[in-house]
């Protein structure tokens, strides 16, 4: 059993929003369609729908937006905002304890803004009741009062664009799901599609970094745009100081090796949970709340943080009776997988 916990905020290769992100997660971000990087078809059909909203001189559908953390769900609200030529209010689910505080950003909401909810899957029960007749009718029911001489007003408030964001679809309740008339789900980028946004990153910031130099830093990073930067940053930092400050593959390697980030991308964490797997649970099946007990962190977090990724790269799998590690993942741990385990595989 492993008892230490990891540090999850202060992990390097976490897709989680950091406050060290903030200064260049904003200049990095692109303000329209053609400068977004990968996620085609979601892009693709936005886009239509952001025409088809236009010549109708409506407001767009509302939006929900699902997939891991860090893949621009944000990014992607606030250029349909700008593509839609209207006002970009960010809100949070956590943020909007109680009924009044939702109340007031809807009142305040000018005609045919984005109003985009991070975390939708976080709001309070009551204050999702509200937002029903909302995005249905562009109206509130406010109840004023309490016992029997309480009652009803209706509001109408002006018409919006909700967007909501959530790591997975199936955490929303089904009567604010069936609200949403379009749902893009944001997949993983392919380690092109991140040396392409290392590229451009590193424009902006200017940072010089050769093709290798963008695609080492891009196949380490998880999938996720919001690691890439983050550890371009990093490797610039170690270049400045201990190469001549352009980024090559040799250079990026070195630091890479450094953060302890292996050439997937894997980390300290990772390669616990897949080793805990094989040596407590002979590779498999166990189950998740199993698992998070073994490795000390949340099963949420295991299976919108960590699972994603080491699916995507053929590692893990998910079965009826719980996860499996695969024999890829032997190979890269350098563990040999007995002959019980192979006659499984997976
Ligand atoms: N920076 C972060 N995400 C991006 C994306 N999808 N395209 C371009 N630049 C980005």
């Amino acid at each position: 059993m492993i008892e230490e916990e990891m540090d999850f905020e202060n992990r390097i290769v976490s897709p989680e929003y950091n406050y060290a992100d903030e200064d260049t997660e904003i200049s990095l971000r692109p303000k329209t369609l053609d400068e977004y990087i990968g996620q085609d078809k979601a892009k693709e059909n936005l886009s239509i729908y952001i025409k088809a909203a236009k010549m109708r001189n409506e407001c767009l559908d509302h939006c929900l937006l699902y997939g891991p953390p860090g893949l621009g769900k944000t990014t992607l609200s606030g250029i349909i905002a700008r593509e839609m030529g209207v006002n970009f209010r960010v809100t949070s689910g956590p943020a909007i304890e109680k009924q009044g505080d939702l109340v007031a950003i809807l009142t305040s909401l000018n005609e045919g803004d984005v109003l985009f909810i991070d975390e939708i899957h976080r709001l309070p029960r009551n204050v999702e009741e509200i937002l029903y007749p909302a995005m249905e009718d562009f109206s509130l029911d406010i109840m004023l009062g309490k016992g029997p001489s309480a009652r009803s007003i209706r509001l109408d408030v002006p018409h919006f664009t909700l967007v909501g964001a959530t790591t997975r679809s199936g955490q929303l309740t089904a009567p604010l799901r069936d609200r949403f008339g379009v749902l893009l789900r944001l997949e993983l980028y392919t380690p092109e599609q991140l040396a392409q946004i290392v590229k451009r990153s590193a424009g902006i910031l200017g940072i010089e970094i050769d093709n290798d130099g963008a695609r080492e830093i891009a196949s380490r990073s998880r999938g996720t745009p919001r690691i890439a930067n983050r550890l371009l940053k990093r490797v610039r930092d170690i270049a400045q100081v201990e190469f001549d400050g352009a980024i090559t593959e040799q250079v990026a390697q070195k630091a890479l090796e450094r953060f302890e980030i292996d050439e997937l991308g894997l980390d300290d964490f990772d390669r616990r949970m897949l080793e805990t797997i094989i040596n407590n649970y002979g590779g498999g099946p166990v189950g998740l709340d199993t698992l998070s007990a073994a490795v000390g962190e949340e099963s949420v977090t295991i299976e919108d943080v960590y699972e994603p990724y080491l699916m995507q790269i053929g590692f893990l799998t998910r079965t009826l009776r719980g996860r499996c590690v695969t024999k890829l993942a032997y190979e890269h741990l350098g563990i040999a997988q007995n002959t019980a385990q192979q006659s499984l595989d997976l």
